[in-house]
């Protein structure tokens, strides 16, 4: 039964700005999705998964629930291929789900490529890349490729609009702070484009200002400037701030993780709960003070490889 698995990621700069085509960067994390695919003669698509299961078949497959994602990435697959075939798939997550660690881009990059596995052929990175971005696209409406493209590709990824450029960068230690509080992609999208068609001036200088930032970053991020990445991933925060999508318990975890000693500290993902992110030297002091503050934390490493087959 192949065996297919994809990280999660994070962004240290630019996210909801890379929406509209401004800069980004996002790294994958050592934990992730993993999906094991194979075809079956009934024609259904059954899928066994943390997040609930589904029985459906193939000739006439759901919208919407808590497997969209899923579905819509089989779709994929089977829409590039030109052909429908029963399918089993199951699906086991180190992450946890409507976190913001780019769950939903790790398992349609996963599935994508375990189901095409599963029907006998091999896609590229790109066909990965494209194939997931479309998934996602069909469930949120609006998407980067941010997320999928940490999910294939791994390390640290510098984005703007389609362009896409790996980045120079060892492996960084980094502890992740989960809120507890679910926070659903597509919802915090779909809200944050709402107010920036309200405002949109305000929406652009602030999405050109974390441009700004986000450009100085990825430079500090390739000479090895940790400090500087630090403050710039606060400054980030203090935008992300403004537009009123970090909850207070992260806005506190943030804080906490700071005075802890990390270098920087900030949300991660959609907002509206989800986690934050605080780049580090020393793991242990900030996961501890995080999880004295009363959160869960854990200690990751940033930029580890992406999609892997086996
Ligand atoms: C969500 O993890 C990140 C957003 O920028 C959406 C996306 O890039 O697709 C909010």
């Amino acid at each position: 039964m192949p065996k297919v698995s994809a990280p999660g990621s994070v962004f240290l700069f630019g996210e909801h700005a890379v929406v509209y085509g401004y800069p980004a960067v996002v790294a994958s994390i050592n934990r992730g999705i993993t999906v094991r695919a194979e075809t079956n003669q009934r024609k259904v698509l059954q899928i066994n998964s943390d997040l609930g299961t589904l029985r459906a078949d193939v000739q006439h497959l759901p919208k919407g629930g808590r497997l969209s994602y899923v579905v819509e990435a089989v779709k994929q697959v089977f829409e590039h291929l030109g052909e429908r075939r029963g399918v089993n798939l199951e699906i086991t997550s180190q992450l946890p789900p409507a976190s913001g660690l780019g769950t939903s881009s790790a398992v349609c990059a996963a599935t994508v490529g375990a189901v095409a596995e599963a029907m006998e052929k091999r896609l590229t990175e790109e066909e990965v890349v494209e194939l997931a971005f479309r998934s996602e696209l069909a469930v949120q409406k609006l998407a980067s490729r941010a997320g999928v493209s940490a999910a294939v590709l791994g390390g640290f990824l510098l984005l703007e609009g389609k362009k896409r450029r790996r980045m120079k960068s060892g492996q960084l230690p980094a502890v992740v702070g989960w809120s507890g509080l679910p926070s659903a992609t597509a919802r915090m999208v779909q809200l944050v484009r709402k107010e920036k068609e309200k405002r949109p001036q305000l929406f652009d200088t602030l999405f050109r200002f974390m441009g700004e930032v986000t450009t100085q970053g990825a430079r500090c991020l390739e000479r090895g400037e940790l400090e500087r990445v630090g403050i710039l991933m606060d400054l980030n925060h203090s935008l992300l701030s403004a537009l009123h999508i970090v909850p207070p318990r992260i806005e506190k975890m943030v804080r906490v993780a700071r005075e802890a000693g990390a270098l920087g500290a900030k949300m991660t993902g959609a907002g509206g709960g989800g986690c934050m992110l605080a780049l580090v030297r020393e793991r242990e002091r900030v996961v501890r003070a995080l999880q004295k503050a009363g959160a869960q934390a854990f200690p990751v490493r940033l930029g580890g490889e992406g999609l892997r087959f086996s």
